[in-house]
């Protein structure tokens, strides 16, 4: 789960339900892209050699999706989906068939045919993933089940893109990649963060060479989830586990996507290595003892994860990014989304920049200043629709319209398997780090070494 501007997911399903409802009977139309609408702002990379760099999708004229996993997330994906032009959402599945239910209902109200349902049990997606009728495999389950999706939706022929992180060890990470390879089929992890309002205009801005040479960049998932994590219900029902069972951080690709993109990773730089520390645990102990019935089952429950996870990247060009995560303790919603170039600096929540020799001094200016010059095409573009109908503040809406353009003009998608891997492996590469007493653990290289070659910044160099 992610925040924009503040905004809560609960908030957003109520509070944006109308204008959805309304967008659902009629759909926003698909603009034609022009080529400054990429999210890295980078020309595509050349296709080639087996690679998934740069493949463009095939052209659909009709997009036909799948989601399997229909809770909130599952939910909110479909809700963004329906209110666009040229989808279809062919097949559903979840083992709740009252979460199935509710997304049938939502189909059908908004005047769309029914969808194939798929409820019988855990493994049933790997019946839903041989429909004919389907192009494109959306993956809002726990996450133990986003890897097992969706190498069964590209073995059946279907792109797939899965909610974050897409894989929770490093050999998971290399079956999607070579299966994506080996079936030309595209896996993606859908990060709505990177198409937040402010990642998109500091990434123009870095593009732009406002920042200078980049040095440093600051990327986390602080959110207090206590009480979501001890409900009876929805994310209650899984997402306290992997607490017990590895301490590492959890969730790493809200903060690192966008600071990957800023960084240019994979298009000439690519993390190297990985230092990681845990704070001790207390934060859902704590919680427990003041929140929790003295007869609950989740007395029995230890939690492994420590509460501040910490851990410092060091990539191939010399740069260095923290990489934080806490959801146990109490604090204001931030994905510090800082970055420190040689001539600029930005730090998030609020927004705000100072680029050197801006009169007046060392003093902060809201980035909001810079929008008219910086803001993000796409933003400029459907900004005001997005944050009407949009989760999060409108970029899950951004997200969506985008992945449907690429898929609808055959473009290559903004993001690819390789980005993907590399922003979720810190799952696994940061609890090998702290078991070995803070030790740099390599990253692997998704790539195959094309991270080298495949830099195609427009505008003027910034990583050099
Ligand atoms: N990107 C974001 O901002 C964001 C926000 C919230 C959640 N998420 C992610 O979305 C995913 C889902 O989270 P959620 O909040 O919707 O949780 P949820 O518990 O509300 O929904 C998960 C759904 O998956 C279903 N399910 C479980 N196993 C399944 C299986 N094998 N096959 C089919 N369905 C299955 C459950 O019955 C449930 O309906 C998680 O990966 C979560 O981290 C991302």
């Amino acid at each position: 789960m992610a925040h924009g501007d503040g905004i809560s997911r609960r908030e957003w399903l109520t509070g944006a339900a109308t204008a959805a409802a309304a967008l659902a009977a009629s759909p926003v139309q698909v603009l034609a892209s022009t080529p400054d609408w990429r999210v890295d702002l980078f020309a595509p990379l050349p296709a080639g050699n087996g690679s998934m760099l740069g493949v463009p999708f095939e052209k659909h004229g009709t997009v036909r999706m799948a989601i399997v996993g229909t809770g909130l997330r599952g939910r909110s994906v479909l809700r963004e989906l329906l209110a666009i032009e040229g989808v279809e959402i062919t097949a559903i599945a979840d083992i709740a068939p009252e979460k199935a239910q509710l997304a049938v209902d939502m189909i059908t109200k908004a005047g769309r045919k029914a969808p194939q349902v798929y409820t019988n049990g855990e493994r049933d997606f790997q019946r839903l993933v041989q429909q004919n009728d389907i192009d494109f495999v959306y993956t809002a389950t726990p996450w133990h089940w986003h890897t097992p999706v969706m190498l069964a939706a590209m073995k059946a022929g279907k792109h797939c893109g899965s909610e974050v992180p897409i894989a929770l060890t490093t050999d998971e990470a290399w079956e999607l990649v070579e299966t994506s390879e080996k079936t030309k089929r595209h896996c993606l992890m859908m990060e709505n963060c990177c198409y937040d309002s402010s990642e998109l205009t500091v990434l123009r801005m870095v593009r732009e060479g406002v920042f200078g040479t980049l040095l440093h960049a600051e990327a986390a998932y602080l959110h207090d989830l206590r009480k979501i994590l001890f409900e009876n219900k929805d994310e209650g029902l899984w997402r306290r586990f992997p607490h017990m069972e590895r301490d590492t951080n959890l969730y790493p690709t809200h903060g690192l996507g966008p600071v990957a993109q800023y960084l240019g990773i994979h298009r000439g730089d690519k993390f190297e290595f990985v230092v990681s520390m845990s704070s001790r645990e207390a934060g859902l102990t704590e919680w427990r003892e003041e929140h929790e019935p003295k007869d609950s089952p989740k007395w029995r429950e230890t939690y492994k994860a420590g509460d501040m996870n910490s851990s410092l990247i060091k990539t191939a060009k010399g740069r260095t990014i923290l990489l934080q995560h806490d959801v146990v303790n109490p604090r204001p919603y931030s994905r510090l989304n800082n970055l420190q170039g040689t001539k600029a600096i930005f730090n998030d929540r609020p927004p705000r920049v100072y680029i050197e020799g801006t009169p007046g001094g060392e003093r902060w200016t809201p980035l909001a200043d810079l929008k008219g010059k910086y803001e993000h095409p796409l933003w400029t573009s459907v900004g005001e629709i997005a944050r009407k109908v949009g989760g999060h503040g409108g970029m899950d809406f951004i997200m969506a319209y985008r992945l449907v353009q690429c898929m609808r003009e055959g473009q290559a998608p903004d993001f690819d398997v390789y980005d993907a891997a590399a922003w979720s492996v810190p799952y696994a590469l940061c609890e090998q780090s702290i078991r070995k007493g803070s030790a740099p653990i390599k990253f692997p290289d998704f790539t195959r070494g094309a991270w080298k070659t495949s830099a195609a910044p427009q505008g003027p160099a910034t990583t050099p």
